[in-house]
């Protein structure tokens, strides 16, 4: 089993097995919570403070109050690690939901938030990441606050299958013809060596991953657009990729079935995901263990 025994719950830790929520919890009923999915390299976080910061932007924005302060929650991420004994490659999962209650839209009065947080393996996928992925497009069609890490996910959910049943890695999601993001990652385009992405506003995930390319590309001196693309620039683009916190930074080859420039990944896009793989120590932290 890959996720690992012990579980932070309620800000104290517990094993897995005695972790138990009644049937009337809003986060089942609603989707009333917020999450955080956060990148484990060889046993210690990658953007932890970033995540941890929008995981309390997210629940602010949903009026949900977590009692611990951001260091609290910072420590007993990296306390649940240690109890684990965590020393490959994973991720964590951690959830706040409005809390258990008699189901009523309303909110509940004086019922504390529900928090969990557990860490499974997850390897680096190297094949996608040397060699890029297909992609489909869909119709975005979820509400008008992507920018909050909601539970509300069926929209991307939907997508998603529906990308897996066509054999293709993610889908891209537009609005009117305008690309905003994928289901579970940004996208960005390269043309004539500048990199164009949908600008943060509420309309998508402000990712960590996405904050982090816009520094390497500063740094690596390569123009970084928040300006919107459509899906007809997609054929005309001379790279696609995507990004997120399991994902990294993976090359799109293929979209709709179309191949994209020559179907490999572009040198931009390497550029970006050696500027990645150093940032993360990826291959210092692996020297460690
Ligand atoms: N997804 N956009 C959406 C809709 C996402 O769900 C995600 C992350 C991202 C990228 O964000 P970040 O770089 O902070 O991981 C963009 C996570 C990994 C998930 O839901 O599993």
């Amino acid at each position: 089993m890959s996720v690992y025994p012990i579980i932070m719950a309620q800000e104290t830790f517990t094993h897995r097995d005695h972790l138990t929520y009644p049937y009337e919890e809003r986060g089942l009923q609603f989707g009333d919570g917020v999450y955080e999915v956060i990148r484990i390299y060889h046993g210690e976080y990658y953007l932890l403070n970033e995540h941890v910061d929008r995981l309390y932007r997210s629940a602010e924005a949903v009026k949900i109050k977590i009692t611990s302060t951001k260091e609290e929650l910072t420590n007993l991420l990296i306390e649940l690690l240690a109890r684990n004994d965590m020393t490959t490659d994973g991720k964590l999962y951690l959830q706040i939901t409005r809390g258990s209650a008699p189901r009523d839209h309303v909110f509940p009065v004086d019922v504390p938030a529900n928090i969990y947080a557990y860490i499974s393996d997850a390897p680096r996928n190297t094949t996608n990441l040397e060699n890029g992925v297909s992609v489909i497009t869909k119709r975005d069609v979820r509400w008008e606050y992507c920018y909050i890490k909601s539970l509300n996910l069926l929209p991307n959910v939907l997508a998603k299958q529906e990308a897996k049943e066509q054999g293709s890695y993610e889908a891209i999601l537009h609005k009117d013809g305008m690309v905003t993001e994928c289901s579970s990652s940004n996208v960005y385009l390269v043309k004539d060596g500048k990199i164009y992405t949908h600008p943060a506003t509420y309309q998508i995930l402000h990712g960590c991953v996405r904050m982090r390319i816009e520094q390497f590309a500063k740094d690596l001196s390569i123009p970084f657009h928040e300006e919107g693309f459509s899906i007809e620039d997609i054929p005309l683009a001379d790279e696609l990729f995507l990004s997120s916190s399991t994902s990294e930074i993976i090359p799109i080859v293929h979209v709709d079935s179309q191949q994209i420039a020559n179907g490999k990944p572009g040198n931009v896009t390497r550029q970006l995901q050696e500027a990645y793989v150093e940032d993360a120590a990826i291959k210092e932290r692996s020297m460690k263990h």
